[in-house]
């Protein structure tokens, strides 16, 4: 049977077993970059959670993690670029090297507020971990260091992602009907 939120989705875009797989590559990726190195995962909140807990198991290294929560300042008409952090990490990050994991780099606002911010508390080096690129929207000049799959330029959601804090908890990526947005 359908589910209720199955009803909404008009595609799929990413299924569970492409991020299943997809993932197991990022894992062995930066198992082969890091090892030795004791990096730090940081979850950009709320969007990359689901991602997050599936990448750290899918990379056996010693290693810990983080949760950084952030939101832009944004109005109808200007989109001001400006990013707030509504909960820091709870640690010295000085020499570390930071593993920032996200949902999806679109502008490319948030990526690039975190990059200069943990660059400029002493991170030894950053890297980019985004499931979902949208390049089409990018605005800074931020690239991934890995990204999972390059998406078109549609308002995705599931495995993270939300609309108005829904659909994080379907197992994959996929666009609404467009009737769930009139409702
Ligand atoms: P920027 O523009 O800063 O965007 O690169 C990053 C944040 O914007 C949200 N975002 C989306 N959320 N579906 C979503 O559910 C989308 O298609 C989408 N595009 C951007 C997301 O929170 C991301 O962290
Ligand atoms: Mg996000």
């Amino acid at each position: 049977m359908r589910s209720e939120m199955e009803n909404d989705i008009l595609k799929v875009l990413v299924t569970e077993e492409e991020i299943k797989a997809r993932i197991a590559e990022m894992g062995d990726a930066l198992y082969e970059k890091f090892q030795g190195k004791d990096p730090l995962f940081l979850s950009v909140l709320k969007g990359s959670f689901v991602f997050m807990a599936d990448l750290v198991r899918a990379c056996q290294l010693k290693s810990d993690v983080e949760f950084i929560a952030v939101s832009s300042y944004e109005n109808a008409t200007v989109s001001s670029g400006r990013v707030k952090i509504n909960h820091d990490i709870q640690q010295d990050i000085t020499g570390r090297h930071l593993i920032i994991v996200e949902d999806i780099l679109d502008s490319g606002n948030t990526l690039a507020f975190l990059r200069d911010y943990f660059k400029a508390k002493g991170a030894a080096s950053i890297t980019i971990v985004t499931l979902l690129d949208k390049p089409s929207r990018r605005t800074k000049a931020v690239t991934a260091d890995l990204a999972g799959f390059v998406v078109p330029d549609e308002f995705v959601v599931g495995y993270g992602l939300d609309y108005c804090q829904q659909y994080r908890n379907m197992p994959y990526i996929g666009v609404l009907k467009p009737e769930v947005y009139s409702k």
